[in-house]
Parts: C-alpha cells; sequence; structure tokens
C-alpha cells in the first residue's frame, strides 16, 4: 500500500454536535487529553466564556489565535490520526456550521442526561442526514441525576429518527452511579470519584460474573443491574456497523465529561469504527481518498490574527493526496497555480508550519482574498467538489455609512467580509444600496463591529423591505434578457457576480415564478 493509502486509512475526521450547556468543550478537552495534548485543555476552556452574548463573542473574535488554533484540532492516538473540527459555539446557527459538517466523515453527538434531546441537537441532527453522516452518541453528566436511560434511548429514536445501539450501559446514576458496563466486550468499568482525572480511566472487571464486582458495588445494584441489562438486551438493538456507517444507526456511550469517566471507551471505539475518509463527489468525477494527487476543498475562511493585515485563512479539507509544505497546487476557480506556502497544521498542542498532511486533515492556507469559500485545489485536473453550498439568507438590512466619503471603504469591507462565508452582499440593479444578507441576526452586529474596528468604517444596518432570495438561472439567453428587463427593480448581483432575484414578500416570489417558468429560482448556490 502507498503511503497515501496508509495515511488516509488511519484519519478519523469529525465534529461534535449538541446543545449548547451539553458538554462539547468539556469533552473536547478530555479527548485532546488522551491526544496527549494536555495543554491545549487550558485554551479550549477559555472559549467558553463566549458562548452566546453578543459582546463577549466579539472579544473572544479579538483573540482570534485562539479561535483559529481551535478550529481544529488533530491529535494522534492508538495508532490513528484523529482530527476534531470545532463547530461555532455562538447561539446562532448559520452556514459556517453547516459547511463545518460537509468537511467531516463523521459526528458525535453529545446529549445531556438531565435534559436529553434539545432544539439545536436536532437542528444539527437535520444537516447531517443530508450526507447520511454517522453519528455515535455520548450521554453526559451521569454524575448527576438525570432521565431515565432506556427513555432517553426512547427519545432519540423517535425524535432524532435512528436507531440506538447502546455500547456501555450506566450503572446507577447522580450519587449511586457506580460505573458502566461494556455490552460488547462485557467489562465493567467503575467510577471513582476523584480518580477518574487521568487518562487512565478506572478499575476494570471482565465481566459482570467476576465475584469481585459484587463486593465493589454491592449485591441488590448487581442484581438490578442483571435485571437491567435483561430489558435493555431485550429492547434495543445490536451494534451493526453496516447501518452505523450508512448513518441509521447511532452507538451510545453513557459517562460524565467533567470527570473524564466513559470517554476513554468512547474513544478507543471511535478510533476502530468511525470512518476514515470516504470517496467525495464532483462535477466530473468521484475523488477516492487514497488517489495519489493532491485534492481538496475550502470549507472556511477566516480572517486572522492582526486585523491590520487582511490576511485570511482558508481552510482547506484534502480529500486525496499528500500535501507538502511549500508545493504548487491548481486553484481551479481562476485556473491559476497557486503556491500554498507556509500553511498551518493544526497539532492540538501548538499550531506549526505543515510539512506534509493526507486525506481528511485540514491545512489552513493564508491568502488576501483570491481563495473563497467552496474552492477546489487539484494538481492540475478541472475538477470541483460539489455540496458546499451557500444559502439563501433569511434576514436583509441595508447598509448606511454615517460618514458618506467613506463608501469605498465601506463596499470594500462588506465585499471581504462576505468571502468568509457569514454573511453576503448583494448590489441591486437599479439602485445604489448596498444590502447585507444573513442567515442569524447576530451576523449583522458583527459585521457592524468589524466593519468598524477593521476597515474603520462607521455603518449602521437598516431594516429593508426583502422577505427572501433566490439565484436565477435559465438556459436560454433570450428569455434571461426579458426576464432581467421585466424584473430589474427586484434584481442585484452578489458578491461572486451572480444574478439574485430580492423578492419583497413571499407571494411576489411566487408570482415571479408563475410568471417565468423558464427560469430556475434556487435558495441555494453551490459554490462554482
Ligand atoms: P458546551 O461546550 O456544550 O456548551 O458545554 P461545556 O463543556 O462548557 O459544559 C457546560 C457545563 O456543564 C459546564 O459547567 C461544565 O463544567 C458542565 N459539565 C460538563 N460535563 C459535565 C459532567 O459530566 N457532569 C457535570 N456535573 N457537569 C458537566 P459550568 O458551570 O457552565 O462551567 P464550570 O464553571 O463548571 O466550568
Amino acid at each position: 500500500m502507498s503511503d497515501v493509502s496508509i495515511e488516509a486509512l488511519r484519519r478519523r475526521t469529525f465534529a461534535i454536535i449538541s446543545h449548547p450547556d451539553a458538554g462539547k468543550t468539556t469533552l473536547t478537552e478530555k479527548l485532546l487529553l488522551f491526544g496527549g495534548a494536555i495543554q491545549m485543555a487550558g485554551s479550549v476552556k477559555s472559549r467558553k466564556t463566549s458562548r452566546s452574548a453578543t459582546s463577549d463573542w466579539m472579544a473572544l473574535e479579538k483573540e482570534r489565535g485562539i479561535s483559529v488554533t481551535s478550529s481544529v484540532m488533530q491529535f494522534p492516538y492508538d495508532g490513528h490520526i484523529v482530527n476534531l473540527l470545532d463547530t461555532p459555539g455562538h447561539a446562532d446557527f448559520g452556514e459556517d456550521t453547516y459547511r463545518v459538517l460537509t468537511a467531516v466523515d463523521s459526528a458525535l453527538m453529545v446529549i445531556d442526561v438531565a435534559k436529553g434531546v434539545e432544539e439545536r441537537t436536532i437542528k444539527l441532527m437535520e444537516v447531517c442526514r443530508l450526507r447520511d453522516t454517522p453519528i455515535m452518541t455520548f450521554i453526559n453528566k451521569l454524575d448527576r441525576e438525570g432521565r431515565d436511560p432506556i427513555e432517553l434511548l426512547d427519545e432519540v429514536e423517535s425524535v432524532l429518527g435512528i436507531q440506538c445501539a447502546p455500547i456501555t450501559w450506566p450503572i446507577g446514576m447522580g450519587k449511586r452511579l457506580k460505573g458502566v458496563v461494556h455490552l460488547v466486550s462485557g467489562e465493567v468499568h467503575l467510577y471513582e470519584q476523584g480518580r477518574n482525572f487521568t487518562r487512565q480511566d478506572s478499575t476494570i472487571f471482565k465481566s459482570i460474573d467476576d465475584p469481585a464486582l459484587e463486593a465493589a458495588i454491592g449485591a441488590a445494584t448487581l442484581a438490578e443491574l442483571r435485571d437491567e441489562l435483561e430489558l435493555v438486551q431485550g429492547a434495543s438493538h445490536p451494534f451493526d456497523i453496516g447501518k452505523y456507517l450508512a448513518g441509521e444507526q447511532t452507538p451510545v456511550f453513557f459517562g460524565s465529561a467533567v470527570n473524564n469517566f466513559g470517554v476513554q471507551l468512547l474513544l478507543d471505539f471511535f478510533v476502530r469504527h468511525a470512518p476514515s475518509p470516504r470517496p467525495r463527489a464532483t462535477t466530473s468525477r468521484e475523488v477516492a481518498p487514497t488517489e495519489d494527487k493532491l485534492t481538496g476543498f475550502v470549507f472556511k475562511i477566516q480572517a486572522n490574527m492582526d486585523p491590520q493585515h487582511r490576511d485570511r485563512v482558508a481552510f482547506m479539507r484534502i480529500c486525496s493526496g499528500k500535501f507538502e509544505a511549500g508545493m504548487k497546487a491548481f486553484h481551479v476557480r481562476s485556473g491559476k497555480d497557486m503556491k500554498l506556502a507556509n500553511a498551518l497544521t493544526f497539532m492540538a498542542s501548538d499550531r506549526e508550519i505543515a510539512e506534509t498532511a493526507y486525506s481528511g486533515d485540514v491545512i489552513g492556507i493564508h491568502n488576501h482574498g483570491t481563495i473563497s469559500i467552496g474552492d477546489t485545489f487539484t494538481e492540475g485536473e478541472k475538477l470541483s467538489f460539489t455540496g458546499i453550498p451557500n444559502f439563501a439568507p433569511e434576514l436583509f438590512r441595508r447598509a448606511r455609512l454615517r460618514d458618506p466619503l467613506k463608501l469605498k471603504q465601506l463596499q470594500k469591507g462588506l465585499a471581504q467580509l462576505s468571502e468568509e462565508g457569514a454573511t453576503q452582499f448583494f448590489r441591486p440593479l437599479m439602485s445604489n444600496d448596498l444590502i447585507l444578507g444573513a442567515v442569524g441576526v447576530l451576523q449583522f452586529d458583527v459585521v457592524a463591529y468589524r466593519l468598524k474596528d477593521e476597515y474603520g468604517v462607521d455603518a449602521i444596518f437598516e431594516p429593508v423591505t426583502i422577505a427572501t432570495a433566490r439565484w436565477v438561472r435559465c438556459g436560454n439567453e433570450k428569455k434571461l434578457d426579458e426576464f432581467r428587463d421585466k424584473n430589474a427593480v427586484n434584481l442585484a448581483i452578489d458578491a461572486a457576480g451572480e444574478l439574485v432575484y430580492l423578492a419583497p414578500t413571499r407571494v411576489n416570489l411566487q408570482l415571479a415564478s408563475e410568471r417565468s417558468p423558464d427560469v430556475e429560482f434556487l435558495a441555494t448556490r453551490e459554490h462554482a
């Protein structure tokens, strides 16, 4: 086997999905601990103050060092290389979250034992569904009183529509938490308060029939456990790797992230069964991760630490081949070769200059706005990865300047910030308005703040009567021209130069599409 194949097969690239407060940050820390990146734990923690409040989020964004570094965390574990991609933590569910999920091969869902399936989890799960992403589940905070485990599995099955296959099962909960049973190996792992902080997880018994176990947890608890296990085995599904990989079944683990209990069992199972990089669709063919030639796509753009330099980091998910520091790659959209100098890799312990990277890995490429979200890089082949869409925004505002002389800076700022993908920028054909669209309302505050901070522009965003946007496409040039003439007042050009219909109301949109049956109105735009 080539080294490209060997390296690709040992990669595990995933993201954690959860409702805020379920324990994503804490679990991330513990996973890094097992990966030997103990130092990192501190900086992951420091992000959490940012969770919801707008002002906190901005203050945090200023420390972009942290957010760039923790966007991707790579650590070795048990012969594998694990890449954990962070999903943005703020309350707004944005396109950026969606696109991170296009760059992973599997996901880990964290659920609070007391709260069960929450709203944000449902939304993220829907996104995973779109690509049949395999999902493992960790039910967290077992050290607290929570809901009945069987009831929780029922809830996951009915609300999220995915079969549950418990891999570990809790022995008690809250103050009565004694440990977990591994349903596949039969081992029992004890929970010992104050002990589960190190890499070594816990005291282990070979099976529930081990005589020493009765002494450790008591005869009554053991009897109860036996009854419960019988019930569980009757009521739940055995683990089926095929169903898991197809996104139809989720293996379920119980534990307590903050006490580092049950985490190693999860991680061991994860590296063993979670998928290595999978083949990816492009405009012309499917690309296998084991191919020799480098390919990859950009799923995220982030302004770099120093706002003065307008330097951006484009995050590229590698889909095949081998990246080597300083190599040239073909930027398909522009048709030009680009030197990938000073690319970053994301070892959890520190940001480093990338020497090599393989399928499943993410590298960060410095650029000044030449690279956009959705761009493909190859070693010369003209193909583009598909499935990294822009969504039609649902909220719109008109940008207004306090100082009219700063118009040029405003235009530039809006265009550049929209390249990062969280907002979209439209210029109507018939007016000089600058319209900003976003999926979440927080984005407008962020843009206003950054315009001031990075571009020295004082802008406010005022309401505008636009209900929704649709990208317009038509195979027939003549019909398109006709359409453009008739509907010019509602048409605009987006930052990529594409024609967009900005509908004042949903009814208007419906009428417009009925009147022009040859024109397509698209709710997403694939990056060309
Ligand atoms: P998030 O990233 O998903 O938003 O959650 P995060 O890890 O920040 O955890 C949210 C809160 O839940 C934190 O408490 C954290 O300590 C706590 N937590 C995480 N795992 C467990 C667990 O296994 N058991 C218990 N009992 N609590 C857990 P906090 O009060 O917000 O912060 P802190 O001051 O305790 O750090």
